[in-house]
């Protein structure tokens, strides 16, 4: 590989921000012919491997920081892989080329393809285990809502911050039998109640645009990898999100010192988690909230992707029309 810079300035977000968006294209396409097929680890390779043949296109001497998993259980995109062609500056790579493999296996909402980059050094390497996550979107001061308030204190601390009442409140949470109580806690402070079945970064994303979407709070434990791609989109739209790693085992404790992690306790902010500027990128797969599902017609796919810059705070929403065969 060619000399590897990581200094933020030589972060040409600008220049590589086109070339994200063409990754998250080339992933989400690939995955069209399998929307609504039940196949969900078909529909997800088909993904991955549209992914990491655009990703090695770009001039960038990348590594892959949140990935499919670790090496041994990964054969592409692992944490750790060494993408693109060596011969730009050195940067971290956050990817999930299918968030949402079972909407998608099932055609249903808010399946997206995702990617974020930042210089070298920059993201948390988060490692695959659950993550206690709280998101609010941007206007309100730092701590308005923390992990250490119980779930009924969060939604009065943000109706109070908003100037509303809890009843006008709307979290989304992912229901699960684990968040029984999480919800049962919400529903008792009389906020409303946004249930998804997977995708819990554009869960995190509608707290961004609550006018849009009508959610202003996001709870409850997922992935951590896509903590960390939520809070590089929340880096570029505004808003908070804190996460808490969660160890169901020793194996899990183990995974996360192997990448480095000493405080397993820790509450980590956003800017903790992303800590330069960042480029985001995500194509709808299924029609969602945040952006339009593959559209076909004959002899044409078309997509909808949003591409990001933390620097500038600027949203681009690009439309790419191609031919099939
Ligand atoms: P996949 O696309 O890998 O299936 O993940 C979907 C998802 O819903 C994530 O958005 C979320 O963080 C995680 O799964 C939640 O995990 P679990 O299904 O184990 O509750």
């Amino acid at each position: 590989m060619a000399q590897i810079t990581s200094q933020a300035s030589d972060f040409q977000d600008r220049m590589l921000s086109l070339g994200l968006a063409r990754v998250s294209e080339a992933a989400a396409l690939a995955s069209a012919r399998l929307i609504g097929r039940g196949d969900e680890k078909a529909a997800d390779q088909a993904a991955v491997d549209a992914m990491r043949t655009q990703l090695n296109l770009l001039d960038i001497a990348g590594v892959v920081v949140i990935g499919e998993g670790e090496r041994d259980e990964a054969p592409m995109l692992f944490i750790g892989e060494e993408v693109g062609t060596g011969k730009g500056p050195g940067v971290d790579i956050a990817l999930d080329p299918l968030e949402g493999t079972t909407l998608t296996a099932k055609d249903m909402p808010n399946a997206l393809a995702v990617i974020a980059m930042g210089p070298r050094g920059s993201m948390l390497h988060a490692p695959d285990v659950y993550m206690d996550k709280l998101a609010i979107g941007p206007g309100y001061a730092p701590g308005t809502v923390s992990l250490d308030m119980s779930p009924g204190e969060r939604i009065h601390a943000l109706a109070r911050a908003k100037g509303c009442k809890p009843q006008d409140i709307m979290a989304c949470i992912l229901e699960r039998p684990r968040h029984e109580d999480l919800i049962a806690e919400v529903r008792e402070t009389g906020a409303a109640i946004r249930l998804i079945t997977d995708g819990d970064v554009a869960g995190v994303m509608h707290c961004a645009e609550p006018d849009v979407t009508g959610i202003d709070i996001y709870m409850g434990s997922g992935g951590a990898p896509e903590g960390v791609l939520a809070a590089a989109a929340l880096k570029c739209m505004g808003g908070q999100i804190y996460g808490r790693l969660l160890f169901r085992n020793e194996d899990e404790k183990v995974r996360a010192r192997r990448v480095g992690i000493s405080d397993l306790d820790r509450i980590y902010s956003r800017d903790d988690m992303v800590r330069g500027d960042v480029i985001f990128a995500a194509t709808g797969v299924t029609d969602g909230s945040l952006l339009a599902g593959i559209r076909r017609e004959p002899g044409f796919l078309t997509t909808e992707t949003l591409l990001m810059r933390s620097k500038t705070g600027s949203r681009r929403r690009m439309t790419y029309r191609t031919p099939v065969e």
